[in-house]
Formats: structure tokens, sequence, C-alpha cells
């Protein structure tokens, strides 16, 4: 696998690649890599000639210092395991000075109302940051089709805005969230969580299972209820929020309307350490 540090090399290197008329393929990450990421990077594997991993833990969509300072990090293993997947994945590995040349801030994006709810409204700026990493990688890497999981529901909507505003030639495709057999969905952040915490956390996939198996049959508000008595029974588990929104716009919903698509997500904090998750509702 050929490792790259810098934008200059990367982008000589895809030139090169590009002459040849092949498919990029581009999976951006945190590192700290899990089946999760894995299973997007063999989808792109499979659907491109040349894949792209980035990893980058990207500093300005971190509202919290201490969650910045402590995002795990585990760079052999991550080539290791991108090393067993395919030589045809390229790693770019920049560092923050590569990435933002001395002005480590957001640039400014309109995404009308898609970031005001949920985690918009509880991380103040994040989005604003991923859109701005993003698309400063979008610009780099020039890929064909790039991978995001829909565990980030929010996020993949406003990369999705993000793509067609620029007019970007690029497919984003949307992967389904990897679970445990447990139902905990995989995120780089159970690795802060110890065994009993992780136990606990499978809570909160229940909680949105329940709100499938129900929806069709409760009213909104006993669901909203039924979530809370569930959750409340966990005193590690303060939820930031619980929303049933709609998958289009994100709004979250206070009426049930047919032939709509709905997805209920869920924000929680477990023993110090935040996690997300949501699940169609169709
Ligand atoms: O989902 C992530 O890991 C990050 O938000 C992303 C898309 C790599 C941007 O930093």
């Amino acid at each position: 696998m050929i490792i790259f540090n810098n934008i200059v090399g990367f982008k000589n290197h895809l030139r090169k690649l590009k002459n040849d008329n092949v498919k990029i393929g581009f999976v951006p990450t945190m590192g700290a890599l899990h089946n999760g990421h894995t299973s997007l990077i063999k989808k792109s594997v499979l659907e491109n000639d040349y894949s792209v991993v980035s990893i980058f833990i990207n500093p300005t969509q971190f509202n919290n210092i201490n969650d910045y300072k402590s995002y795990p990090i585990n760079i052999s293993r991550d080539i290791e395991l991108l090393d067993s997947i395919s030589e045809n994945i390229i790693l770019f590995k920049p560092d923050t000075e590569e990435i933002y040349s001395g002005k480590v801030v957001s640039d400014s994006y309109d995404f009308g109302d898609l970031d005001k709810y949920m985690e918009g409204k509880h991380r103040k700026g994040h989005f604003q940051g991923v859109a701005t990493v993003v698309n400063k990688l979008f610009e780099i890497v020039s890929a064909d089709n790039v991978y995001f999981g829909e565990k980030d529901f929010q996020q993949l909507r406003i990369i999705e805005v993000l793509v067609q505003k620029n007019g970007y030639k690029l497919n984003v495709i949307r992967c389904k969230t990897i679970r445990q057999n447990d139902g905990l969905a995989l995120s780089s952040r159970n690795k802060k969580l110890d065994i009993s915490s992780q136990n606990i956390a499978t809570n909160l996939f229940k909680a949105l299972s329940f709100a499938k198996k129900n929806f069709d049959t409760l009213d909104l508000e006993v669901i909203y209820a039924k979530v809370e008595d569930l959750l409340q029974n966990f005193p590690q588990i303060s939820i930031d929020y619980f929303a049933i929104a709609d998958e289009n716009d994100l709004k979250p919903i206070k009426h049930k309307k047919k032939n709509q698509k709905y997805r209920a997500f869920i924000a929680a904090d477990i023993s110090g350490v935040r996690l997300i998750d949501n699940i169609k509702l169709y």
C-alpha cells in the first residue's frame, strides 16, 4: 500500500493513475478503524480500481477539546488492516498543518435547517467543521465514488447536500450501519468503553428497536415516553436527545404523515463517552 502525508505527492500519484482513466473510490476516516470502516473500504475496493482512505482527526469538528485530545489513535494497526484488505488502497494521512495551512478554522456553509437539529443543536459548529474538512478532502482526492456510513446519518445528508451544492461529480454511496451481535453500532468511540459500559450502551439500540417495532401502532408521545422510561433504568446513560425525524430534511416530527420516510435518532453519554445511533422506521 502506498502512503502519502502530503498533498502534492498524493495528487501527483493520483494524476498519473487518472491518466489511465481509472475509477477512484474514497473513504474518509479519522482512523482507529473498525469493521464499520472496513465494510466501506471493501465496498470501495470492489466498485473502484483504486481506493483512497484518508486518516485525519479533524480538529474543527470537535466542540470539546478533551474529546479531540482523547480521540482513539492506532495508526500502525490501521495500516496493517488496510494492507490486509487490498494492494489497491492508497492511504492519505496528512497532518493538521497540511490540511489547514496554519488557519485551523471552519469555513461557513449554509445547509438550511439540516444542521440545526439533533447533532447540529448539541454540538455547535460540528457540521461546519465536518463540511470544511470533507470539502478540502474532496478537492484533494477528486474521487468518483465516496462512501459514508448511515450511522452518522445527519452527516451523510449534509455531505449529500454539500456535493449537490458544489456541483461535484461524485456519487455519495450510503452504507449500512454495522453492528455487533448485541446491536451496538460499531464506532471508534466504543474503544473508550469498558465491557460493562458497552453492555449498557446496547440499550441505545434497544430503544431504537422499540421505536421501530411500535412506530406504526403507537402514538409518537407514547414512543417518546417509553424510550425515556427504558433508558432511565440506567444511571450511566445520560440522553442528549431521542428524536423521530423525516429522513430527508431531518426535521424532528410531532405527527406522522403517510408515505413519508422517517428515522429514529439517539445520542447519549455513556460513562463519559458520547455515542450516536439511528434506525430507519420503514
Ligand atoms: O465520520 C467521520 O469519521 C468524520 O466526520 C469525517 C467524515 C472523516 C470527517 O472528518
